[in-house]
């Protein structure tokens, strides 16, 4: 499983094909703005990004990515207009539906994190179906961010544990990092679930909510780029910076 690319296509020399990051995360940003200055609907943006989700999708595959973690909607996007809720809704199923067969292609795995139980029945079903089609794929997971928040995660996870403590099939001393990154919704990549790098698009320079247990010692890029004009060579410019960072996890060496 997740054997590195041999000759990995690029176009950029500077990219090291050896060096690729693990697990890329990605907070997809600009969709509305980059919408607003065509004066189009924001959902056109929506739109414009689910197709951007594709190609990077292709091209984190090709480059060796094993990880592919992509902010798609928060537990706070609910706050957006009904329709533009509506929208984001029903942008899984217009991905999957058309998409899959790539993604089995690429050999591309579907997870989720996030309550996907409180999405539309025809999000979930579509949501799900991918991951059955795509569950024997090994080269990359395409892991979404669906009704997603760092914050509802950790507290779930700290529920989970508590409910352990007082049925007492753990004492409180076992409760360590290992034990809370088992109760995360990232729980399943085991070894991957820590972002080597972070990407946000569109220019802002925060976090909102997403994975902030996992992000400890991610390094973290923002680009002015919207989301809809992110492509391929966006994505490789990330990882060469990323790849131009010393990571020293509180150490003093390289690791
Ligand atoms: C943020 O841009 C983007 C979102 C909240 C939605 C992201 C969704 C996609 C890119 C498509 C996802 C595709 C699938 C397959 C689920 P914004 O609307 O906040 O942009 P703004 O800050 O310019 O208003």
């Amino acid at each position: 499983m997740f054997g590195k690319k041999e000759g990995s296509s690029t176009s950029n020399a500077k990219l090291d094909p050896n060096r690729i990051p693990d697990h890329i995360a990605i907070i997809m940003d600009g969709n509305g703005r980059w919408a607003q200055e065509r004066h189009l609907p924001r959902v056109a943006g929506h739109k414009q990004g689910m197709q951007t989700v594709k190609n990077v999708t292709i091209a984190a595959s090709e480059l060796g990515v094993k990880v592919l973690s992509l902010y798609a909607f928060s537990t706070e996007n609910w706050k957006r207009p009904s329709s533009e809720v509506s929208y984001l809704m029903q942008l899984p199923i217009k991905f999957f539906s058309t998409f899959v067969p790539d993604l089995v292609k690429h050999n591309v795995r579907v997870m989720v994190m996030g309550d996907i139980t409180k999405l539309p029945q025809g999000t979930q079903k579509a949501v799900n179906d991918a991951i059955a089609d795509t569950a024997d794929c090994n080269e990359m997971i395409l892991n979404f961010a669906l009704n997603y928040g760092s914050r509802d995660e950790i507290i779930r996870a700290t529920q989970q544990i508590a409910k352990k403590v007082a049925a007492k099939e753990i004492s409180v001393d076992q409760i360590d990092e290992q034990l809370l990154s088992q109760n995360m919704m990232t729980a399943d990549l085991d070894k991957l679930a820590d972002p080597d790098l972070l990407i946000r698009t569109s220019g802002e320079e925060r976090i909102s909510n997403f994975m902030l247990w996992q992000i400890a010692y991610s390094e973290l890029e923002f680009t002015d780029v919207y989301w809809p004009d992110f492509d391929r060579h966006s994505l490789e410019d990330a990882i060469v910076k990323f790849q131009g960072r010393h990571r020293r996890y509180g150490g003093l060496k390289n690791n």
